[in-house]
């Protein structure tokens, strides 16, 4: 590593940005020297808000079925053969209830985009989570909606939204998904879940076709920005009944770099060590938490639908109980000096935020 790279290095570590220029280097000319320093610094920043906790939440996936046709996705509307499930409000609670029971106190609902979870549907879902678990939060990851549709939801009960940007480059954004959606709704997304007061989480996948140094320092610009209180990434997988079926998957090697430099940007956010990661690398996970992830997610989906909802090649966890799922991953997580925390683990931001609102 030259010593330039290590000035910039640590110039992030002390004021968590660089220009977009500066990070598209960074990425350019990383080394394995670079990535375990930035690791470190990375880890530092994460204990010193964080602890050695890592965060458990409960992923219902709710549905198969999607109106889209997202170019890298294996639920993509044309994919023919995909095998399509779609939960009942029934079957999602005894999801969630069964999660409670295991010690989960956050529950994500993540699906297509399915027309049948109209909003009345949708809200009586989460209302009626939070009336049985009135200590947990509830967070959806069910793509674009309108904003009347989002304020709904939040007055209803949920807490929190993840909605990957997938890219900051409006070119880029658009070879990755069909004509009739826009960069331009994606933002408005994230803008008005951000204005209704959700806990907002954005993020993209890592070596998606057409990405660039230039379109990932995009990407840190706008995550240091819209500063989001979740920030998913994790590595781009081929799926073979998809147009990218036939592309080159990102890389573990990128992905942790690009953890410990979200780290660095932003030391409170909550920041997953996804399954894709473990999907590429048996020991994704707990790298991901050493390169200073701090969120995992295990599937609490009924074991019956889990292979059906295949968004690339080979995806883990699709056989186990949601119970195995959860001893297994502490057993990983104590491997490498971590342990698994049941509380909320809300957003230290968004806390502050509202103890000042409660306080006026
Ligand atoms: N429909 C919702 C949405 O669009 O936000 C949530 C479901 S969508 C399947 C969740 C995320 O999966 C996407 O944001 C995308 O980044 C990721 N994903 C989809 N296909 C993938 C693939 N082939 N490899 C890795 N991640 C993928
Ligand atoms: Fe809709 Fe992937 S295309 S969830």
């Amino acid at each position: 590593m030259e010593s330039r790279e290590k000035e910039r290095i640590y110039r992030l570590d002390r004021e968590g940005r660089l220009s977009e220029a500066e990070y598209a280097k960074l990425i350019r000319d990383r080394d394995e020297e670079a990535s375990e320093l930035l690791a470190e610094l990375a880890v530092k920043k994460r204990k010193a808000v964080f602890g050695d906790a890592v965060y458990i939440r409960g992923l219902i996936e709710i549905s198969s079925i999607c109106r889209n046709n997202c170019l890298y996705c294996g639920i993509r509307r044309d994919n023919r053969k995909a095998d399509r499930y779609r939960l009942t409000k029934e079957e999602i609670l005894s999801c969630a209830d069964e999660g409670y029971g295991l010690g989960f106190r956050t529950f994500v609902l993540q699906g297509g985009e399915d027309p049948y979870y109209a909003d009345d549907v949708l809200c009586e879902i989460v209302s009626e989570i939070k009336r049985v678990h009135p200590d947990c939060a509830v967070t959806l990851s069910l793509g674009e909606r309108s904003r009347e549709s989002y304020q709904k939801l939040c007055d209803a009960g949920a807490d929190r939204y993840l909605l990957r940007h997938e890219t900051a480059d409006a070119e880029h954004y658009s070879k990755l998904h069909p004509k009739e959606m826009s960069f331009e709704n994606r933002m408005r997304c994230l803008t008005d879940l951000k204005e209704i007061g959700y806990q907002v989480g954005c993020g993209f996948m890592v070596g998606s076709p057409f990405q660039t140094n230039e379109t990932l320092a995009k990407d840190l610009k706008f995550i240091e920005m819209f500063r989001p209180d979740m920030c998913g990434i994790g590595p781009f997988i081929p799926h073979h009944e998809t147009p990218f079926g036939g592309e080159k998957p990102g890389t573990v090697e990128c992905t942790l770099f690009l953890l410990s430099v979200i780290r660095l940007i932003l030391p409170e956010v909550l920041l997953p060590a996804t399954t894709a990661l473990g999907t590429l690398d048996p020991n994704g996970r707990e790298k991901g938490i050493l390169a200073g992830a701090n969120v995992v997610m295990p599937n609490l989906s009924p074991v019956e639908v889990r292979k059906k909802y295949e968004l690339y090649d080979n995806k883990i966890c699709t056989g186990e109980e949601s119970a195995q799922c959860l001893q297994c991953l502490e057993a990983r997580m104590s491997s490498v000096g971590y342990h698994l925390v049941t509380d909320r683990g809300d957003s230290p931001e968004h806390l502050r935020k509202r103890t000042k609102k409660v306080s006026v």
